[in-house]
Formats: C-alpha cells, sequence, structure tokens
C-alpha cells in the first residue's frame, strides 16, 4: 500500500535524532511516518528537539515507558553509541522493529546479544549505513559488478577527517573508548562496512596500529570547554558554539541539566582513543585490504582504490579541502594495457551528499527492489562493529586478531 504510515518513535533527540531522523525524516517521508513519541534522558534537549522537528508526539525521559506507552512499529535509535545495545535489544523483546544509528554497539559482546535478540523475537534491526546509499558508493558497486577490473585482489582505502570534523569527535563522548569504542569502532565501521559490502566478502584478520599524535595529553595548553577558556585567542581549535544556532540550541542550555558539553577541550588529558590509525585487513576470499584513518588533517575525504586481475578501480574525494572542491566525483576505471574511462558523478543535495535521503526513502517508503543489497541489518552491523573492535584489541597488544570467531561466544581469543 502506497501511503500506509508506519508508527515510529525515536529516542536520542541530539543533533543526529533530531536533525536527520526527525524533522528531515518528517521532510522527506511524512506520508509514510507518523512520529508517535521522542524519548531523551535530557528533558531540556527534548523539548527544544520536539519544536525543531516541529511534532506534537508525547515526550519521556524513558524509553522503556516511551515504548510501552506508545506502542511503536519502529525505534529510531539516535543516542551515544554505548546505549544502543540496551534499548535495541528491549525494543526487540517489545515486539518493535528498530532503525539504530551506526556504530550499531561497542562490544562484540553487544553485539551477540542483539543477534540473539533478533533471532529469538523475529523482529528486524536495520542499521543507518548511509555512505551505501551515496551515489558514488553506487557507482562504485556497479562498477564492481560488472567485472570490468576482473576479480579484485587487493583494495587501498585512506579516510581523512579535516581539523573542523575530526576534532569535534575530541570535543564530546566519542574521545572515550568506553563510549564510543574508539574511532576504529565509531567512525571506521561505516568504511569497514563499505568494504564488506563492495567485496561481498567477510573480514577474517586485521593487524592495526593506532597512536594519539594531535589531541589529548599532546596539547600544549588546556582548559574544560571553549566557552570562557582563556586560551581561545590562541587555541587552533577554539569553537565558538554562540556563533552556530543549532548546536547552541540543542546544547548550550540543556548541559546544565547533564554537563554535556558540546564544545569540550579536544586536549583533555583524559582522552584515550587514538586520532591516527592504520590496519592490514585480510578477507575470507583472500583479499588483502591497506587502511587508514587520519583525525587531523587540511583536507576531508578519502581515497579508494580497487586493485582487480583486469585493472583498477581508483577515487578520490575530497569534500573540504585548501583547494577548489568539485561539483562532482571522477571514478578512473583502468584495465591494465588499455587506457582510462573517467566516470563523472555530480554531488547531489542533502546530507551526506543526498545518501540520507535516499536511505530514509527505502527505509520507510513503499516496499523497493533493492539489487544492490543496500539496506544492511543486523549482521552488517555487527561485522563492522567486530571489525573495530578487533582492531583497537589489535593496536593495544601488537598481534593480529581474527574477526569471525568474535561472533561467537567468549572473546575468540583462542583463535588467534
Ligand atoms: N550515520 C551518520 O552519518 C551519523 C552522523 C552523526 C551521528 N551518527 C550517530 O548518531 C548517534 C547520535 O549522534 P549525535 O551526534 O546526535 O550524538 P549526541 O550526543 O548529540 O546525541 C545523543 C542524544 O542521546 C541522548 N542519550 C544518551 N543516552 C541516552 C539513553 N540511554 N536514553 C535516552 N537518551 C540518551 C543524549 O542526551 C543526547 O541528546 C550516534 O550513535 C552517532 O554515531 C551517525
Amino acid at each position: 500500500m502506497e501511503d500506509e504510515q508506519r508508527r515510529v518513535a525515536l529516542v536520542g533527540t541530539g543533533h543526529r535524532g533530531a536533525g536527520t531522523w526527525g524533522r528531515e525524516l518528517l521532510a522527506n517521508c511524512r506520508q509514510w511516518v507518523e512520529l508517535v513519541g521522542l524519548a531523551d534522558t535530557n528533558s531540556l534537549r527534548l523539548e527544544r528537539a520536539r519544536t525543531a522537528i516541529g511534532t506534537n508526539a508525547p515526550t519521556f525521559t524513558d524509553a522503556a515507558e516511551m515504548l510501552e506507552t506508545t506502542r511503536p512499529d519502529t525505534l529510531i535509535v539516535t543516542t551515544r553509541d554505548d546505549t544502543h545495545c540496551d534499548l535495541i535489544v528491549a525494543a526487540l523483546e517489545a515486539g518493535v522493529d528498530v532503525l539504530t544509528e551506526k556504530p550499531m554497539a561497542t562490544t562484540a559482546e553487544m553485539c551477540r546479544r542483539i543477534l540473539d535478540a533478533e533471532r529469538r523475537t523475529g523482529r528486524r534491526v536495520d542499521v543507518g549505513f548511509n555512505y551505501r546509499f551515496s551515489p558514488t558508493a553506487k557507482m562504485i558497486k556497479e562498477t564492481l559488478l560488472s567485472g570490468v577490473v576482473g576479480e579484485v585482489t587487493s583494495v587501498d582505502f585512506h579516510w581523512y577527517l579535516d581539523t573542523q570534523h575530526g576534532a569535534d569527535y575530541f570535543r564530546r563522548w566519542h574521545a572515550f573508548q568506553a563510549c564510543s569504542g574508539s574511532l576504529f569502532v565509531h567512525k571506521a565501521t561505516h568504511h569497514f562496512d563499505l568494504l564488506n559490502w563492495y567485496l561481498a566478502a567477510d573480514p577474517r584478520e586485521i593487524f592495526a596500529r593506532g597512536s594519539l599524535c594531535h589531541y589529548g595529553a599532546n596539547g600544549p595548553f588546556r582548559g574544560v570547554r571553549c566557552k570562557n577558556c582563556r586560551y581561545a585567542d590562541i587555541c587552533p581549535f577554539f569553537m565558538d558554539i554562540g556563533a552556530d544556532p543549532w548546536l547552541d540550541m540543542l546544547y548550550e542550555e540543556p548541559s546544565r541539566e547533564d554537563g554535556y558539553f558540546r564544545d569540550a577541550c579536544v586536549f583533555r588529558e583524559e582522552i584515550d582513543i587514538f586520532d591516527t590509525m592504520s590496519a592490514a585487513i585480510l578477507f575470507e576470499n583472500g583479499v588483502q585490504v591497506s587502511y587508514s584513518l587520519n583525525a587531523c588533517m587540511p583536507i576531508e575525504g578519502y581515497h579508494l582504490a580497487f586493485n582487480g586481475t583486469k585493472g583498477r578501480v581508483e577515487i578520490r574525494q575530497h569534500e573540504r579541502q585548501p583547494w577548489e572542491t568539485p561539483e562532482e566525483d571522477e571514478i578512473l576505471v583502468m584495465r591494465n594495457f588499455e587506457g582510462v574511462e573517467r566516470v563523472r558523478v555530480p554531488h547531489a543535495e542533502g546530507g551526506h551528499f543526498g545518501a540520507d535521503v535516499e536511505m530514509q526513502k527505502m527505509l520507510f517508503g513503499p516496499p523497493t527492489p533493492d539489487p544492490l543489497g543496500q539496506r544492511a541489518g543486523a549482521r552488517a552491523g555487527a561485522l563492522s562493529v567486530l571489525t573495530g573492535v578487533a582492531a583497537t584489541e589489535s593496536a593495544r597488544s601488537g598481534r593480529p586478531v581474527a574477526i569471525m570467531p568474535l561472533l561467537e561466544e567468549g572473546d575468540g581469543s583462542q583463535n588467534r
């Protein structure tokens, strides 16, 4: 039925919840979505988000009470990463389907709990891997499926976060392993999922390195937060929260309730995640991947190449850079002993180059074919998290870590 509405509740009314999964979801999918409840532990942020979303849906500071009272068909989970698992499992056990933001969870044990709850309850978990929906990602997937480069043998994948976006992860809860699982989980979950999806294969083993070279204790000085900081004039990472009306509205006053500052100091000594990471990943089908993630760069974007038995597909995407940003991506398709074909993909409007709205329509619109398998479930969510968990463990122990055993009970250490 074209316009059947799904009863949707949302937990976590921060930037992503109020924006992409609140305001924008209603703008893009209003005919298919009835927002029946909003929950957040911070009552001030919750009320502000309700106004910003433009809904009369009831609000709750307890997500369990919201499930009980509103009986939604689907719960959207957009809270802090380490809280996803309990909320997902509670919803499944209440007979509710779940759409969770990435990363699905932050530990192997949480991934196993979610997969087990999904099996037990027969409900469905979707994971919001929006990067699969970008026009460029779609074109890369189609190019690989066409067989033009033969069998893929190795991949070069290097992701760059600039001094604005990269630093943002060090201002908030993401800067702590216990909350985000580290950037190998929080951020790289996107990249590891793209690899699994592009290669249509499971990852077998990872050997990783990580260090903290820029933020945390590396800073020449430090404060608590940017607002009223005595180093504001000389700190290159100074952020004026008052200059951003959206962030100011959602976070400044509400911080009085829970002390969650949106502009905490990036040089806090207690920061315990890496900002500089690299990894060698071996896939079950023998593909070797060389991966890196750097979080303090003058450019924002990625370099990606698939090397195959017949040629190579290559893309360098820059979202922000100290020179003119192109309005399109260019994918180079090269065949050994032949020339190059240049495939141009225009940047689409909307979040993540149009990926967010495409994903929302597939998840909430009328049933639609999914020939490229862009819709991602709990197993995909788990595999990318487990790759990040294994990477973090490898970087800390100096040893390669097997990934698939982490899906089973125990920590898989016997398989290393
Ligand atoms: N796919 C993407 O491109 C993308 C982009 C941004 C964020 N995200 C994801 O979205 C999620 C939210 O990110 P954000 O930037 O909005 O974070 P945020 O910290 O701004 O918002 C999280 C909200 O959840 C609330 N919260 C925390 N624990 C809770 C609990 N147990 N119950 C109810 N509310 C709780 C907080 O008070 C806060 O309002 C994260 O998992 C993040 O990884 C994904």
